[in-house]
């Protein structure tokens, strides 16, 4: 397994790749990878000839209030999981060699990016589409996989890739959870043990709702309660949101008649975590 952090090499040796007639899929990361990352790679490397991941904290999707200096990194570390887990590349550039001058052209995908976590951390989409584009450019992957633990972020570029006619296939991937029921992420590393068991209660509240739902609860404020009340019950946690949206277009429904997300996002403490489900109508 090679790691390259300059974006001429990458392209040359996917372009070599390509010419003798493998498939490439890719595996866009942030690093300080976990189980979660882990099965996106092993999805990749199952269903592709070559397997790049890339890792880079990508500077333009964090807002200047946010964690972009402290985001864990642990390249060395990262490099020994992709190696095990039989990827092929790390493509790991430097924020530099990904924007050596300011930036006049963004991605942008409208109202999809409006609500839930776009609401909240403004630009932050745009950066993410505008890094996604820029890693499919490079790399130019037929698969590229985003896991469903951010499901906004997986319908954004879902869209991206129809609207920019991008030939790439995206795999979505089930989300991972310790055995706690803890939704796995690189932010957890964040959390005192205090923290981290009071974080339980933020899949615990989703489970309550998804049983309410699967009861045949229809009424979206009522799920709404069961999931604020549950949350409300820990003293460490704090809600930023907790949406009820069209899986297809992410707006708030009144009703539940199509299949939905249900999505929050927590603070313990200052770290803020996000976990989600779908729920899925049944039909004839
Ligand atoms: P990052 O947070 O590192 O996540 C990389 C990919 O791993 C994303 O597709 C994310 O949904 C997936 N992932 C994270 N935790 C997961 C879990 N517990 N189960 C399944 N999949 C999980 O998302 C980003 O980086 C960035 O925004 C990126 C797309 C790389 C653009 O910079």
């Amino acid at each position: 397994m090679k790691t390259i952090s300059d974006i001429k090499s990458a392209r040359n040796t996917v372009q070599n790749w390509k010419k003798d007639g493998y498939t490439i899929g890719l595996v866009p990361t942030m690093g300080f990878l976990h189980d979660g990352h882990a099965s996106l790679i092993e999805k990749a490397v199952k269903e592709n000839d070559k397997v790049v991941v890339s890792i880079f904290v990508n500077p333009i999707q964090f807002a200047p209030n946010e964690d972009f200096d402290k985001y864990p990194r642990d390249l060395q570390k990262d490099s020994d999981l992709c190696k095990k887990l039989g990827a092929d590349l790390i493509f790991a550039p430097t924020a530099n060699e990904m924007y050596p001058s300011k930036i006049y052209t963004k991605v942008d995908v409208q109202s999809l990016g409006d609500n839930l976590c776009g609401a909240k951390r403004q630009g932050h989409f745009s950066g993410v589409c505008t890094v996604v584009s820029k890693l499919f450019n490079i790399i130019k992957p037929d698969k590229a996989y985003f896991g469903q633990k951010d499901a906004q972020q997986l319908a954004i570029v879902k869209k991206m890739v129809e609207d920019l006619n991008f030939d790439i296939e995206i795999v979505p991937c089930k989300i991972i959870r310790e055995p706690s029921g803890l939704a796995m992420s690189s932010r957890n590393a964040y959390l005192t043990d205090l923290q981290k068991n009071s974080a339980l209660i933020i899949s615990k509240s989703l489970n309550e709702a998804l049983k309410s739902l699967k009861f045949g609860e229809q009424n979206v404020g009522k799920i709404k309660n069961i999931i604020e009340q549950k949350i409300k019950s820990e003293p460490l946690a704090k809600i930023d949101y907790i949406e009820i949206v069209d899986l297809q277009s992410l707006e708030p429904v009144t009703k539940i008649q199509n299949d939905i997300l249900v999505a929050v996002a927590v603070f313990i403490g200052k770290t803020r975590l996000i976990d989600n489900f779908v729920f899925k109508m049944e039909r004839e």
